[in-house]
């Protein structure tokens, strides 16, 4: 149930009907940035609760700063915009909302001065994305992630996801289910669409943002919600690969993600090879607050369904 709509240059349309040229430059270059917000179905409620809402947004402005884009809109106006869409698409499951702001002259040259601007938000069901209960068998990726003085990765710049599609694809087409990246001084980043966690000893590890990082979302949840509901503090610090072999676990966290655990690394079974036992606690109280389950973390949720005026 469910029909997908679009917010496309000012208006409310059918996705179907949100299309733009190729000469558009952002398709030519890669020259626009986007989010990714979840919209978790609450069954009980009938409500659709989008999570950290405010966050992404956030994220996305910073994102056009970087990149030079004009984002004319306030908070509030990009907040209703979204319940709105989501609203009138009316799904009853799990679904994605991918607002975009890009280069939208229909103009040649690669630059990003002297040119139009627009946003875009379109909305789809998404279910899962990896397997969050066996969990994701990993390989290091011979693809080095992005360095921030060569395309900055705390931007979600349409672009920079090239550097993801050849890891994913390598890993998949090597029979893995993700791509773990080091940075260029071999510093363990993050997966191609995914922050990564390493649990040792019983705290927590994450690199930080100046290991290339995008700096994400559900990486600050799990950092609150270890912090705050388990009484475990997240050491930010820079990660060797081998690090990862030795750990008790790992996992990987990402709007699309959520958190999944990391099974095995390069044909080494990581802990014993299963989901941890700090993983599965995580999952437990994030599976939670992101439906608008838990009454402590529910200023993260925003309804769809339920609060905006008909
Ligand atoms: C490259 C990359 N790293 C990390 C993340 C996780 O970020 P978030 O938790 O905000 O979704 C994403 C997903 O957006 C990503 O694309």
């Amino acid at each position: 149930m469910g029909t997908p709509f679009a917010y496309f240059r000012g208006q409310f349309v059918p996705l179907s009907e949100a299309k733009i040229s190729i000469m558009t430059h952002a398709f030519n270059y890669g020259t626009g940035v986007f989010e990714g917000i979840r919209g978790n179905w609450n069954e009980e409620e009938g409500e659709i609760y989008l999570f950290r809402m405010a966050d992404h947004y956030q994220r996305l402005r910073r994102s056009c700063r970087i990149m030079m884009i004009h984002l004319p809109y306030s908070d509030e106006d990009l907040y209703a915009i979204t319940t709105r869409l989501v609203e009138l698409s009316g799904f009853q499951e799990d679904v994605y909302v991918r607002p975009m702001a890009y280069k939208s002259s229909e103009a040649l040259g690669v630059r990003l001065h002297d040119l139009e601007d627009d946003f875009a938000i379109f909305v789809t069901p998404f279910g899962p994305y990896l397997d969050v209960e066996r969990g994701a068998r990993c390989c290091t990726s011979s693809w080095r992630r992005v360095e921030d003085t060569g395309i900055p990765a705390r931007a979600k710049i349409i672009g920079i996801y090239v550097n993801s599609a050849l890891a994913k694809t390598e890993a998949n087409l090597k029979g893995f289910d993700e791509a773990i990246m080091l940075d260029e001084r071999g510093h363990v980043s993050e997966g191609s669409g995914e922050n990564l966690f390493m649990v040792a000893d019983g705290k927590l590890y994450t690199p930080p943002p100046s290991d290339n990082i995008l700096v994400g979302i559900t990486r600050d949840t799990v950092i609150a919600l270890a912090r705050e509901e388990l009484g475990i503090e997240t050491v930010e610090r820079p990660i060797d690969r081998t690090e990862l072999y030795i750990a008790d676990e790992v996992f990987l966290t990402g709007t699309a993600a959520h958190i999944t655990p990391v099974i095995e690394l390069d044909h080494r079974p990581i802990g014993t090879g299963k989901r941890g036992p700090i993983t599965a606690r995580l999952q437990g109280l994030y599976f939670q607050v992101i439906k608008g389950k838990h009454p402590k973390y529910r200023h993260w949720c925003t309804p769809c369904y339920s609060q905006v005026k008909r």
